[in-house]
């Protein structure tokens, strides 16, 4: 049975006991961020994307393109290769301007949306307008993929204390029970983007993950918080990639400039398809 997370869980009854054992398919998200620029090349983009994935069994691609998009791109959404929006805003209705509504992407069918990524943030969305995006998603049908992410990283740690307000003021007033529709995407500032040098090391991305995953546990406790998937961005490609997910201990990946490069994000999608 899949979850909203989509894990999938085989259970069966042995004498007395319940056997569950729970799998948890790999994610990749596709940032396009302000790309392409006319709807035929994101329609190319799309349909190769997904025909990479055609026989995809252990991956679950999430393909966020410019909002103006999205509608055309949806209607050919499969089960493993979805659409998602780049950001949401958190009113339904009224004198808001340019803003998308959470209640006007999921009648679109779109299940996924990205908040709280930096170039949001740098752009005005502060932790409470996150948190507002949030719970908003979450009562119109969303799963939001959260993102957080340091400027700087400095030799005394202050990051892990600023990355744990970051969580706490993104998820304040979020139940357990919707906390499951929710991953969270670690993203270092200072790693993404063309003025980035490196991605972040796959050990500090096993120590974030951990870090990231007691935070929501001493928020949700241990049933929920250790399920949130746990996702890496930062100039993630064909290179670092296999040493983010089996070194760093990734749940999943958020791409940006690689997944507009179909023949690298190819490679990516074949390298996660094939993990378990
Ligand atoms: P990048 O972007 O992969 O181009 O560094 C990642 C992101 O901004 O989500």
């Amino acid at each position: 049975m899949a979850g909203d997370n989509g894990d999938y869980q085989i259970g069966g009854l042995h004498k007395t006991a319940r056997v569950i054992i729970v799998l948890m398919k790999k994610v990749i998200v596709a940032n396009w961020k302000l790309n392409p620029s006319t709807l035929k090349e994101a329609r190319l983009l799309f349909s190769k994307t997904k025909n990479t994935l055609s026989v995809a069994q252990n991956v679950r691609a999430i393909v966020c393109p410019p909002h103006v998009f999205v509608q055309s791109l949806v209607v050919d959404q499969s089960s493993f290769c979805m659409i998602g929006s780049q950001d949401v805003f958190y009113e339904g209705a009224g004198a808001f301007t340019g803003e998308v509504s959470p209640a006007s992407l999921k009648n679109m069918k779109v299940k996924y949306s990205l908040v709280g990524h930096s170039e949001r943030r740098e752009m005005g969305d502060s932790d409470l307008t996150i948190n507002k995006k949030i719970v908003a998603s979450l009562a119109a049908g969303l799963c939001p993929i959260l993102c957080i992410g340091e400027k700087n990283r400095d030799d005394s740690g202050s990051y892990f204390i600023f990355l744990r307000n970051q969580l706490v003021t993104a998820l304040a007033g979020v139940s357990r029970k919707l906390a499951g529709k929710i991953m969270v995407a670690y993203e270092p500032i200072w790693a993404i983007g063309k003025g980035a040098t490196r991605s972040d090391s796959p050990e500090d991305v096993m120590e974030i993950s951990i870090y990231i995953k007691k935070v929501l546990t001493d928020i949700y406790g241990r049933e929920v918080g250790t399920k949130i998937p746990i996702l890496y961005g930062g100039s993630v490609d064909e290179k670092n990639a296999s040493d983010l997910i089996e070194k760093g201990g990734a749940d999943g990946l958020l791409v940006g400039r690689a997944s507009l490069d179909i023949d690298e994000f190819s490679t990516l999608l074949n390298f996660l398809n094939e993990k378990k």
